[in-house]
């Protein structure tokens, strides 16, 4: 065994026997290597060996921290959805998710927003502010039908960290993601179309799904490596499926990122059966790991990947302001956006794009998956804690979305009608599926910091879910 081996070894044992706790930081390279007599080279091989394993995380500027441990008995299986195509419903369930999040003195720990109390956001806020202060009588027009240059040009150079290499004129800006989403799926499809995705998925997605007349088909999906790409071709083969509607990096619900072959076998697949696919990456700058994950859309050479994202997940929802890069389908989807809002208000844009050229974009994004990897791994822990014995949940790569699957016994809708009184709402499971699945799962969010009133309510989840 060689000596960075022999030190990573000895690293382990002290993490598994709680001499290191979750979050803790390891010692720095010159105190580590000083201490074990080797060199600073051998200590940073040990801990890059930690970090491969999932043990470790390296933050950058700051070191390498103890991560919590993914243990496969605690990840949910690949889930078994309805094998056919099915009408989707649920709008009332969602409006009702909806509505609780609007209520203040609820704590909405369903609800899918950042945290935008983070300092690296406030200069965003004086750009606009100072934007809306220098505005002309002239800017008090419509803008291009494709929306900010200046934006478009930013979002391009961002793209290049997921592998694409895209001119500002391949990308439309859109109010938000669903836009993007919505104006994708009305070109690609006529109604009664089958569209295939992960099981779970956004329900907002969905909705696009239901409004537009479409059915659905739920691909079998793995809380780790997505979509089932055998399940995938087995449902190619049997169904006449027009798009595949994805979130393949830091998905919502569950955080997983598919790994790059799956992807790059996804584009081949699409290629093979003719099908469009909508990429939905609005998590995928908040992936914890240092070049982020590629994204489909880098694989695809014929312009069947429609990419759509915002900064809604990023920045905040408040700004409305998302993109579409719709490859060969471009003229049709300008046509949508045309339909749909004709154009974007000009100020958030335009500071958008500031606030990226001045590079306090990167900043701000730095910032949010040190913090949000630091709530995955307490909120982690206080699941394991407090929840009833059986419990599973993912492990999330990115974003700020943990999916916990209770035992079956539990059902989700009855335990959040319950947390009511405790002014706390969840966002259950089902309405993430189609058909009746995922009534003992739930969907909660850690972007805000990991604070005791938090740990209080996931205890208290806890009780009345061993209880239910
Ligand atoms: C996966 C996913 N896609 C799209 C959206 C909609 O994004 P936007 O608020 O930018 O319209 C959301 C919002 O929750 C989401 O989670």
């Amino acid at each position: 065994m060689k000596l960075y081996e022999s030190l990573a070894e000895e690293l382990c044992r002290r993490i598994e026997q709680g001499y290191y706790q979750v979050g803790d930081k390891l010692p720095s390279l010159r105190k580590m290597s000083h201490e074990n007599q080797v060199s600073i080279a051998t200590v940073q091989e040990a801990y890059h060996l930690l970090e491969d394993r999932y043990l470790v995380e390296s933050r950058p500027k700051s070191g390498y921290y103890i991560l919590a441990k993914k243990s496969d008995a605690s990840l949910p299986a690949t889930t078994r959805p309805e094998q056919k195509p099915v009408d989707v419903a649920r709008w009332e369930l969602v409006l009702n998710l909806l509505h609780s999040h609007e209520r203040d003195e609820i704590l909405a720990l369903g609800k899918g927003t950042p945290d935008v109390s983070l300092p690296t956001l406030k200069p965003l806020l004086k750009l606009t502010a100072d934007m809306s202060r220098r505005a002309d009588i002239g800017q008090l027009t419509y803008d291009s039908l494709q929306g900010c240059q200046e934006l478009r040009h930013q979002i391009a150079r961002l793209m290049v960290d997921s592998g694409c290499r895209l001119h500002p004129d391949d990308i439309i800006v859109t109010t938000g993601c669903q836009e993007a989403l919505t104006c994708s799926m009305r070109v690609l499809t006529q109604p009664g179309d089958i569209v295939a995705s992960e099981s779970p998925t956004y329900y907002g997605s969905m909705q696009t799904v239901q409004a537009l007349g479409l059915k659905m088909l739920e691909i079998p999906t793995n809380p780790e490596t997505g979509i089932s790409l055998d399940a995938l071709e087995l449902a190619l083969e049997q169904w006449p499926i027009k798009v595949l509607q994805v979130t393949p990096s830091c998905n919502n619900p569950t955080g997983h990122t598919m790994p790059d072959a799956n992807k790059k076998r996804l584009v081949e697949m699409a290629n093979e059966y003719d099908i469009a696919i909508i990429e939905d990456d609005i998590y995928g700058d908040l992936a914890y790991r240092y070049p982020r994950s590629r994204s489909i859309k880098s694989y695809d050479t014929q312009g069947r990947v429609l990419f759509c994202s915002s900064f809604s997940k990023t920045l905040s929802p408040a700004f409305r302001t998302g993109w579409c890069a719709p490859g060969r389908y471009i003229q049709q989807v300008k046509h949508m956006k045309y339909v749909s809002t004709a154009c974007n208000s000009i100020l958030h844009p335009r500071a958008i794009a500031e606030f990226i050229a001045q590079g306090l974009y990167e900043r701000h994004i730095r910032k949010c998956r040190t913090q949000y990897l630091r709530n995955r791994d307490r909120l982690m822990e206080w699941v394991q804690a407090y929840f009833p014995k059986g419990t599973k949940m993912s492990y999330p790569e990115g974003g700020f979305l943990l999916w916990v699957e209770f035992p079956k016994t539990i059902d989700a809708l009855g335990l959040n009608e319950k947390l009511k009184q405790e002014k706390i709402s969840i966002a259950p499971g089902i309405l993430f599926t189609a058909a009746e699945k995922y009534q003992h799962c739930v969907r909660l969010s850690y972007s805000h910091e990991a604070t005791p009133a938090i740990e209080k309510a996931i205890k208290k989840i806890g009780t009345i879910a061993k209880a239910c």
